[in-house]
């Protein structure tokens, strides 16, 4: 995610700023930049790299003096990373410049109108149209820069945490927030704004915390001025005291990064389909689907390549291709399918998944395929990484960067973008009525609030943990949409706790794996209410009158498999090919815990790295 700071006061803002974008680097970022009021002017770097890379500019280009000042690193969502689009961005006048985090989704409408009264733009970013907006009700409305940022905010759809500063006001910053944290941390004749208290902790620990549609015009000397974007209406500002440290304030208060990332996942599959999911209207809205639509309703099939847990979510995929749009899908290791020298021709889609968007084995086969006449598309989480560049076109997610070696929202998330995917390409070919489009659409909509349910499972399956925690093997059993899902939760117990863990569709068990049940192996199975319940109940069966130990993943409400299973998780009901969403969950917490439990390092598992660069 990208981060933000900003600085008023007494002391050189320079040091204090860029101290502060440092402090924000774990939030994972492709550029920085820093803006500075020098008594006149309010000067500008920026660059694509990292903040190092930002001293060496702005010591080169740029007064380094003031002491009112904003500065930013980019997680690049509209835009690839590179110098221009990074922030800040002055207004078209040079008075405004603002610093951004989150998504402008109505930023196209709004640049188009401002073109048509004589704007420029010098780069493709909705934070560049922002600060132009506000310029525009500034000098049209005639009203100060607090009140024309209050006007802006509620003409734009999106989620922001946003700072701006204005060259004929240097005796302010104004912010506000939608979606997006931020902080403004409250000292001595001097006042910090940020994504969290980490750039301001060691100079105060008075903080507030901004709500949703909530902005503040802060003022040296002044009382914070805290308003309601939608009514004007006025916000007491509540200063917390806080008592965090650095290290947890980066982990949000949790202990590891891969438990706050499995936490983000209601939020990180809400900015997944934030601006693509337009339920009321009915409308899937993919550009890089729209602009190749014949490719993919003329292919011979998609070959989806992947890697780990991007592999499971091709598995997933496969289902929901087949199931709904009637496409045939082949889910390839990419590893293997670079070597085998595969039949590929132009007739065929290539759709390959990486978190990272760095994976060699991902690349390499890409590349394979695009010699062979192939239409490539990316489902990556890293804008402007280089499978996102060698694909033809390409669907981000929107998860933010994924910290632990083991991903979780990146799972989530791109089952996601290839449900919109297969939802979109079944509604072109005709294959779904409205009113089941329909259905799907107000049904994804409900997934983040049921995926905050699942999750209220946490302390259960911490319990549940403990029983298990010096187990040496573990089974993983699910059937149709959930058996990729007993692939995942093997991998993510095998990865980060160390246990030998295998994944199998339930029905394979009969054919050499139920010799291996007795009373020291735990097995958990996938049995929600959708999709061969009765099979799967049987399968459940099979292992108890072995003695195996059973820890069910049941829909909510279950009552058959409860009679039968040692532990049970429920997660709520929703549509079958949804599931994986949030079966996972309590998976995720399963091997979360039980690696916590026998002393393992979650973040950084041993052998392991984030994104595999080598073959
Ligand atoms: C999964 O938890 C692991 N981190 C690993 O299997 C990972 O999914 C795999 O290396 C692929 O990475 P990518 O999605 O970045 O291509």
């Amino acid at each position: 995610m990208c981060g933000i700071v900003g600085y008023i006061g007494y002391r050189d803002a320079y040091p204090i700023i860029i101290k502060g974008l440092q402090r924000l680097e774990y939030r994972g970022y492709d550029s920085a930049g820093i803006a500075l009021f020098d008594g006149e002017n309010i000067n500008l770097s920026k660059t694509k790299g990292k903040v190092d890379d930002l001293k060496k500019k702005a010591q080169a280009s740029m007064s380094l003096k003031g002491s009112l000042g904003i500065g930013h690193t980019r997680w690049a969502t509209h835009g690839a990373p590179n110098d221009k689009n990074s922030h800040p961005h002055y207004s078209n006048s040079g008075d405004l410049v603002i610093i951004h985090n989150g998504i402008i989704e109505n930023y196209d409408a709004i640049k188009k109108e401002l073109v048509n009264r004589g704007y420029t733009f010098s780069s493709e970013t909705d934070t560049e149209v922002l600060v132009n907006l506000i310029e525009e009700v500034k000098l049209k409305e005639n009203v100060k820069l607090g009140k024309a940022v209050q006007i802006a905010l509620n003409q734009v759809v999106g989620a922001y945490a946003i700072a701006v500063i204005d060259r004929q006001k240097p005796d302010e910053i104004v912010v506000a927030k939608l979606g997006s944290p931020l902080a403004i941390g409250v000292g001595e004749n001097e006042f910090f704004v940020a994504s969290d208290a980490s750039p301001f902790i060691e100079f105060t620990n008075n903080a507030i915390y901004l709500e949703d549609e909530e902005m503040a015009i802060i003022r040296l000397g002044k009382e914070i001025k805290l308003r309601k974007i939608k009514d004007d209406s006025i916000a007491y500002p509540s200063i917390q005291e806080l008592q965090l440290n650095l290290e947890e304030i980066e982990k949000g208060g949790f202990d590891h990064f891969m438990l706050k990332e499995i936490y983000e996942q209601p939020r990180a599959i809400l900015d997944t389909y934030r601006g693509r999911l337009l339920a009321k209207e009915g409308i899937i809205r993919m550009a890089g689907i729209d602009q190749n639509l014949e490719k993919f309703l003329n292919a011979n099939r998609i070959i989806i390549v992947a890697c780990g847990t991007s592999w499971h979510a091709g598995l997933v995929a496969e289902y929901i291709f087949e199931d709904l749009a009637r496409i045939p899908v082949e889910v390839e290791y990419a590893s293997e399918f670079r070597y085998r020298n595969p039949v590929v021709t132009d007739k065929d889609v290539l759709i390959a998944i990486s978190q990272s968007g760095e994976t060699a084995d991902t690349l390499a086969a890409i590349k394979l395929a695009k010699e062979k006449g192939a239409f490539v598309f990316g489902v990556c989480n890293v804008v402007g990484s280089s499978i996102a560049r060698e694909t033809d076109a390409g669907a981000y997610t929107h998860a933010g960067p994924e910290i632990g070696v083991a991903s979780t929202k990146a799972f989530t998330t791109q089952i996601t973008v290839l449900t919109l995917m297969a939802l979109k390409l079944a509604q072109a070919k005709g294959v779904f009525d409205r009113s089941r489009f329909h259905e799907y659409l107000t049904e994804l909509e409900q997934i983040p609030a049921k995926v905050e349910e699942a999750l209220l499972t946490n302390p259960l399956v911490e319990i549940i943990s403990n029983v298990y925690k010096d187990s040496t093997n573990c089974l993983y059993l699910g059937r149709g949409y959930n058996f990729p899902v007993a692939l995942e939760g093997a991998l993510k117990l095998k990865e980060i706790s160390y246990i030998h863990a295998e994944g199998y569709p339930a029905a394979e068990m009969k054919h050499g794996p139920i010799a291996l049940i007795d009373e020291h192996m735990p097995v958990v199975v996938i049995a929600t209410s959708k999709g061969h319940y009765e099979k799967i109940v049987s399968n459940i069966q099979e292992i108890k009158s072995r003695k195996g130990k059973i820890i069910a993943v049941v829909t909510q409400g279950d009552v058959q498999v409860r009679e039968l299973a040692d532990h049970v998780i429920e997660v709520p009901e929703t549509l079958e090919n949804l599931t994986p969403l949030l079966t996972t969950i309590p998976l995720q917490l399963l091997s979360y815990h039980i690696a916590v439990m026998r002393g393992c390092n979650v973040d950084q598992p041993r052998n392991l790295a984030k994104s595999v660069t080598v073959e």
